[in-house]
Order: C-alpha cells, then sequence, then structure tokens
C-alpha cells in the first residue's frame, strides 16, 4: 500500500476511534466510572454451588475470567444436573452434544459447538480463546482440539439420562416444556476486585434435540456478551429464540444506551413477545452493569438466579411476564 493511502487509512481509522470515543460517555449515557464490588451472578439454582467456586477465586485476587471458568465447570461435572456437561440429556440420537462460550474484559472470545466426549466444553473454549485465531470450533473439529490439548474423551452419558431418553423415545415427540430442566444453561457473569467483567456459558442444549443443532449458548452476541465499559448479560431458555433476537448482545446495548440492567432485560423479553409465539417456551435473561447492577427477566414465572456479593450467597426469583 502507497504511504498516502497508509495515511489516509490509518487517519479514518484514528477519527472513528476517536469520535465513537468522544460518542461514549456523553450521547450512550455510560454511568460514570467508581469503585465496584466484586460479584458473582449465575442463572438457576445450579448457580449456588458455581459461585461459591467462582468466588473462591474473587476473593482471592483472582481474575473475572479465571472465576467464570472454575464456576460452571461445578455444573459441568455434576452428573445430577441434565442440562449441563456430564449427565446432559442427549439428542434424539443419543448423543450428548455440548455447547459453551467464555468472554473477557478485553472483548476475547471462545466457544465450542456440538462438542461430544469432552467434560469441560467451557474450558475447551477458554484453550480456543487464548490458544487459536478463532473464536468457535465446531463438532468433529471441537473434538480434534481439544484432545490436542489434553482432554480426555469420556462417555458422557449417565444411566439417567440414557434411562431419560429411552423413555422419550416412545413416543418421540419434541416438545419443549416451560421451566424444566431441559433449557436451564448455566450462564455466569462476574466482576472482580479490579472492576473487570467476564463471562461463560454452558449446556448440553435442548434435550433430545436433532442431530448437530446448535443453540445460543455458544453465540457471542446471543447466549452471552459482555463488555467492560458497559457491563454483561447471559441467557437461559429456548436458543431458537434468543438467537433470532441476538438477546444479549441486545441487552448490554441497551445499557450502554443509558438502560439500567433490569430495563435492559425486559425489553429483550418484551423483543421476543413482540414478535414470537412465546407461550410455550421460556426465555431468562440476568444482566449487570459496570457500577455492579443487576437486573433479571423472564417471560414465565419460574427462572430464578444465584447472586454472590459481599460475602452472602442468594438464590432469587427473577421478575417475569406472565404466570
Ligand atoms: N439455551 C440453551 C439452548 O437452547 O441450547
Amino acid at each position: 500500500m502507497s504511504s498516502r493511502r497508509k495515511f489516509i487509512k490509518n487517519t479514518t481509522l484514528t477519527t472513528a476511534a476517536v469520535s465513537l470515543t468522544g460518542l461514549g460517555a456523553k450521547a450512550f449515557g455510560l454511568p460514570k466510572q467508581k469503585e465496584t464490588s466484586p460479584l458473582v451472578i449465575s442463572t438457576w439454582d445450579h448457580g449456588l454451588a458455581a459461585n461459591v467456586a467462582a468466588w473462591k477465586i474473587i476473593e482471592g485476587g483472582g481474575k473475572a475470567i479465571d472465576a467464570v471458568e472454575a464456576g460452571v465447570r461445578v455444573p459441568e461435572a455434576d452428573p445430577e444436573s441434565t442440562s449441563v456437561g456430564y449427565g446432559g440429556l442427549p439428542d434424539r440420537d443419543g448423543n450428548v452434544t455440548l455447547d459453551a462460550c467464555i468472554m473477557d474484559e478485553t472483548g476475547n472470545c471462545g466457544s465450542v459447538s456440538v462438542l461430544r466426549h469432552i467434560k469441560h466444553p467451557v474450558s475447551v473454549a477458554r484453550k480456543v480463546m487464548d490458544e487459536t485465531p478463532h473464536v468457535i470450533l465446531s463438532g468433529a473439529g471441537a473434538l480434534q482440539f481439544a484432545l490436542s490439548k489434553g482432554f480426555k474423551k469420556e462417555n458422557l452419558l449417565t444411566l439417567k439420562a440414557r434411562t431419560a431418553w429411552e423413555a422419550w423415545k416412545k413416543e418421540a415427540r419434541y416438545e419443549p416444556v416451560i421451566n424444566i430442566e431441559n433449557h436451564d444453561t448455566i450462564g455466569m457473569l462476574a466482576i472482580d476486585q479490579k472492576g473487570d467483567i467476564s463471562g461463560a456459558c454452558t449446556t448440553s442444549g435442548l434435550a433430545f434435540k436433532m442431530q448437530g443443532r446448535v443453540g445460543d449458548s455458544p453465540i457471542i452476541g446471543a447466549g452471552l456478551f459482555c463488555d467492560n465499559e458497559v457491563g454483561g448479560a447471559v441467557a437461559t431458555g429456548l436458543g431458537e429464540a434468543v438467537l433470532k433476537t441476538l438477546g444479549t448482545f441486545l441487552v448490554v446495548e441497551l445499557m450502554r444506551n443509558g438502560a439500567k440492567p433490569q430495563e435492559a432485560c425486559e425489553e429483550a423479553v418484551n423483543r421476543i413477545i413482540r414478535k414470537q409465539v412465546y407461550e410455550d417456551f421460556q426465555i431468562g435473561y440476568l444482566a449487570i452493569d459496570k457500577a455492579g447492577n443487576h437486573g433479571s427477566y423472564c417471560i414465565h414465572k419460574g427462572f430464578n438466579y444465584a447472586l454472590m456479593k459481599n460475602g452472602s450467597n442468594q438464590l432469587i426469583d427473577s421478575s417475569y411476564h406472565m404466570e
């Protein structure tokens, strides 16, 4: 490239960067930075144990990105959790296939989808982020990558999950059921002692899904989005509805424009309600802003989340659109 063209290109980039930065705080009403207390927040009651593992890292002065990875590994390893990791309900052909993603305070992110045989997809997603030039690895490629990084190949289909699948096969009807375990992804957000925000999200996806189906959880901007200047959001529920609206990106962008986390979650749910036939499925959003405020909203009563802050870890019922 000639030096003149290079100059013009660089000047344009710099001007764009300056004007966006200039707009940031004023036009979009970003809150003034003040000291934020660390916190960990995660979806559903399996978030309680996950928060404890994440909090250990935050308390010790560790980074939010390490905390969220350690946190969501807890339900991933729990055979009783039939919607995340080991013990997750399989697809309609009996394969346990996992989706996960992770995003740090610099905007780096990594993800895996349709990953089989590996108990901790979030840690594979972390390696995709840290050790490859890519964001998403999928299916056989994700498995090959995981094995090359020393992850162990395991059977993830527990007796409990196999029994549920055998029972489902008798009728083989696919009917998403509101608020039962087949949608409860764990999504986690954390603010560390430096005030940095990261998030992670991991699931076995819809029970008895079509082989190859990818939900919202491994898609940055759908199941998870963080922007360290603004805040972060995670989603749970029927992934297809979140994907159609890029729900967590929407929540964070609404906050960037001045919405409180609660208002942003409500608008993202309302976007689905306005555009989709929503009565038979659940969606829940959870969000935090840079100041450590949080909010959550769901379609149907029943979604809850775990909040760890100031040494207390509590389960809180989300507000909702309908009973
Ligand atoms: N939200 C999880 C899924 O739909 O796969």
